[in-house]
Order: structure tokens, then C-alpha cells, then sequence
């Protein structure tokens, strides 16, 4: 059963209905282009060969997958399913074995049902396994046309499709597994539809019964596994989906999550048990999220680390790599940018706090910034452990607090602080009596 797996993965189209300047395969779901997606399933069904299609825009697909092992293949002109998996041949003329044909924009299918894909193949010992869904509105979608006996014959096109053959509600989700072997002569005797003037892929059913070769069928259990997306609507609706699934995902794995469905996390972001998210968080790229920390409503964590038992928010946004450690806070209004907040450490109000390297302990009061950009470039700002930093300071960076220094309220902090001194410059304040009542005889005067 330990047979070679392939995985040529379709990602030459345009993809028009997105009106967009990028590739469709490249627009971003969860916080990573739709087709790492594919790529990700081919890894896990433990594929020897992953061959992408490119086409349009190629170099733009490429450069988005700098570092993954795939083989590219082009396909110049789109003209058709078909042709481009015989483009993809020549990249897999040594595979023998199993491949599965996966697309770039089908981003929510799971390992689970391509492994069963699998299972259904070798049962039967079929040369294609069709992976169908049951859909509600199958409109647009290819239709699973089944003889006498219940097995499938052909696929067709709703575009070519006849009355009664647009009344059957089994789609074709286009994803296939097939014996390499097996495919090769009737995939070169597909002919142009005459329709669309395309080499349709689905002819493959056709072709290789005809050679006596057995094809069957898997039904996915969910349809919205099979779900395409052509529009920006449908990525809308992908996106619904996969939060769906990630939340159900975190919930089981022990986080705690208030108003569920006004939470964003992107795929790769990890959460520890008991981690607490309030409503309107969103927590982005390759975040971690340690055990017992809080999230208050309508913050936004990027691409950052929050340590054990840590509170954030609410309102608060940490960009990235930022790191919050253990048990320190992070209040309203508070930006953190390229900072790491030590142990401890608290800034519970209004501060922008950016290149900076904060001690364990450390006091930064509300209204504090750090000055780190002159116009051209960025400095860093590193405050000592359990140093106290008064309201409405501004640290000139680059500069350094020393451990336990105190920096007086409203300071412009220009020069290093010394361990345990404080720093205060402001100028003396002076009262002027009677003021109020001098002012206002003046004013009727004139
Ligand atoms: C295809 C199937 C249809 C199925 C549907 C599921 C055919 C003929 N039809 O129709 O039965 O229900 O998918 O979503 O196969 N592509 C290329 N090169 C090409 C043409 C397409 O790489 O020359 C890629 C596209 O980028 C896309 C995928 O193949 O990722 C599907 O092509 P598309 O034109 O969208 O096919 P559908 O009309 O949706
Ligand atoms: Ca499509």
C-alpha cells in the first residue's frame, strides 16, 4: 500500500473574476496565499514530487513560493484542464504510482478526504478516483452523470449540460487521483470541447472507460471542502469557513473564546490552554500565544509572542515582533512595535513603544513614546529592570534607563539615565496670583 505519491497542483489560470492585479492562487486566505494551501495537503499526503502549473503571471507565483520544495511547469496559454496536466507530465516522466490533481484555488479540502480518496482506489482497484460533493446550488459546477448500475459514466459541463443533466445536484470538485500510468494515452486523446474550444480534464472518465479501466467516485461529507474560489465573494466565504475551523480548532485545544465569531486568527498562529480571547481580537501571521494569557476586546496581536499569563488590551496593537513576556501588561491604547515588554513589566495606557527592550518589572506611564525614527532612520530604547517612567515622557532614541531609575513626569529624556538616578526636565513651574481676576478687567477695558 506504500506506493509513490505525486501532486501536480493547477495554478496557471488568470482567475479574471477576481478583478485584481495579483494572481488569484497568490490572494491571501488566513494570512497565507491561497495556493500554500494545496501545497500544505500535498506535504501531508506525503507526496515524493510536487509539481506546481504556473502560467499567468508565473514569476509572481514563483517568487511567492521561494523555499518550497515543488517543481514548476508552465502552462503558457490556458487552454484547458487537460493540457495542463499534460504540461505537467514531462516534470513527473520518472514518477510511477499515485497522483493527485489538486488546484490552487481550492484551498479548504482536507488531508482526510484525499487519504481516503486513496482508500477508495485501491478497493476498487480503479485507474481514477473523482472526488464529487452534494451541492444545494450546483450552478457553473461540472455534473457526475452515473448509468443504470449507479456508476459513474461521464462528467459534464453545466455550460454543455442538457436539462435533465443541470437537475443533478453530485458537482465534480475537479480534484482527481489517478494511476500516472494509466492516464498518459487517454489524456492525448482528449479532444477540444467545442463549447469553449478547452481540453477538458473531466474527458479523462470518459477516455479511460472506454479502455476497459474502472473510475469511480468519493463523496466529500462537506461540501464547503470542495469550495473554489473564482470571486472575491467566494474568498469571502472561504475566509468564513476556514475561521470557522480554526476557532472550533482552539476551543477544543482548551482557549477560551468570548463572542466566538467576531474573533480572527490567521493559520499558522498558535494558542496555548486557557488562553482567554474577548471579542474583536485578531491575531495574525505566526503569533504564539502562551498559557493563561488574556486578550481583551478589540485587540489586535501581529506576527508576535505573548507570554504565560500576559493581559492585553483592550484596544491594544502589538506589531510585529513584538514580545510580551510572562505576566506583563498591555493596556488601552498602547502600540507596541519591534519591543519586547519583560517579565512583569507594564505599560497600561497610551504609549507607543517601539524598538525598544523593556525590563522585567519596568513602569512605563500613560502618555509615553519612544522617539525611535529621525525622518531616516530607526534606534533603539532600552529601559533597565523596575524602572520607573513618569507620564508624558519622551525617550530621544537612541537612549538607555538604567536599572531602577526614575524618570520624572513630562521629561524629554536626550541623554542615557544612570541605574538609579532620576532624570527630569521640565521648566520650573511659576503661579502668578490674582491672575483670573487681572485678565478679565483688562478685557473690558478695551
Ligand atoms: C472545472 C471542471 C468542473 C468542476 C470545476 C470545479 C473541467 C473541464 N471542469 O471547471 O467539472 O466542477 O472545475 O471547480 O475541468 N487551469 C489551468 N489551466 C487551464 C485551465 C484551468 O491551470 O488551462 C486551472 C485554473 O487556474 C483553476 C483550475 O484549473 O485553478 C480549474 O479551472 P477552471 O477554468 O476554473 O475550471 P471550471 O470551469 O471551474
Ligand atoms: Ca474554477
Amino acid at each position: 500500500m506504500n506506493e509513490n505519491v505525486s501532486c501536480l497542483i493547477l495554478a496557471a489560470g488568470k482567475g479574471e473574476r477576481m478583478r485584481s492585479d495579483l494572481p488569484k492562487v497568490l490572494h491571501s486566505l488566513g494570512g497565507r496565499p491561497l495556493i500554500r494551501y494545496a501545497i500544505e495537503n500535498a506535504r501531508l499526503l506525503k507526496a515524493s514530487n510536487i509539481v506546481v502549473i504556473v502560467g499567468h503571471k508565473a514569476p509572481l507565483v514563483r517568487e511567492a513560493l521561494k523555499g518550497e520544495k515543488v517543481t514548476f511547469a508552465v502552462q503558457r496559454e490556458q487552454l484547458g484542464t487537460a493540457h495542463a496536466v499534460v504540461c505537467g507530465l514531462p516534470a513527473l516522466k520518472r514518477s510511477k504510482g499515485l497522483l493527485y490533481i489538486l488546484y490552487g484555488d481550492v484551498p479548504l479540502i482536507r488531508p482526510e478526504t484525499l487519504r481516503s480518496m486513496k482508500e477508495r482506489l485501491v478497493e476498487e482497484e480503479a485507474s481514477l478516483v473523482v472526488l464529487t460533493a452534494e451541492m444545494k446550488n450546483p450552478s457553473g459546477y461540472g455534473r457526475i452523470v452515473r448509468d443504470g448500475r449507479g456508476e459513474v459514466s461521464r462528467i459534464v459541463e453545466h455550460k454543455d449540460a442538457e436539462d435533465w443533466e443541470r437537475e443533478i445536484h453530485e458537482i465534480n470538485s475537479g480534484i482527481y487521483l489517478v494511476r500516472i500510468e494509466d492516464i498518459r494515452s487517454p489524456l492525448r486523446r482528449v479532444r477540444q470541447n467545442i463549447v469553449k474550444g478547452e481540453y477538458y480534464l473531466t474527458s479523462l472518465v470518459e477516455g479511460l472507460l472506454a479502455e476497459g479501466k474502472r473510475v469511480t467516485t468519493l463523496k466529500a461529507d462537506d461540501a464547503q471542502e470542495v469550495m473554489g474560489v473564482n470571486t472575491r465573494r467566494e474568498l469571502a466565504d472561504a475566509d468564513a469557513e476556514l475561521q470557522r475551523r480554526i476557532r472550533n480548532r482552539w476551543m477544543e485545544a482548551g482557549v477560551t473564546m468570548w463572542s466566538p465569531e467576531t474573533i480572527r486568527i490567521d493559520a499558522e498562529a498558535r494558542l496555548a490552554p486557557d488562553v482567554v480571547l474577548h471579542a474583536g481580537t485578531v491575531i495574525t501571521g505566526k503569533s504564539a500565544i502562551a498559557r493563561g494569557a488574556e486578550i481583551f476586546p478589540y485587540s489586535v496581536i501581529e506576527e508576535s509572542v505573548v507570554g504565560e499569563g500576559a493581559r492585553i488590551g483592550p484596544f491594544a496593537h502589538v506589531r510585529p515582533e513584538s514580545h510580551v513576556a510572562a505576566g506583563a501588561h498591555v493596556g488601552n491604547f498602547v502600540e507596541l512595535k519591534k519591543t519586547k515588554l519583560g517579565p512583569g513589566a507594564k505599560a497600561n495606557h497610551l504609549a507607543y513603544l517601539g524598538d525598544a527592550v523593556i525590563g522585567s518589572r519596568a513602569n512605563v506611564g500613560a502618555g509615553t513614546i519612544t522617539c525611535n525614527y529621525d525622518g531616516f532612520h530607526k534606534y533603539p530604547t532600552v529601559i533597565g529592570e523596575e524602572a520607573f517612567i513618569g507620564s508624558d515622557t519622551q525617550l530621544v532614541a537612541p537612549v538607555r534607563i538604567g536599572k531602577r531609575a526614575w524618570i520624572a513626569a513630562g521629561t524629554t529624556v536626550t541623554q542615557d539615565v544612570p541605574d538609579g538616578a532620576l532624570a527630569v526636565s521640565r521648566i520650573e513651574q511659576r503661579n502668578i496670583p490674582s491672575y483670573d481676576a487681572k485678565r478679565r478687567r483688562k478685557v473690558k477695558r478695551v
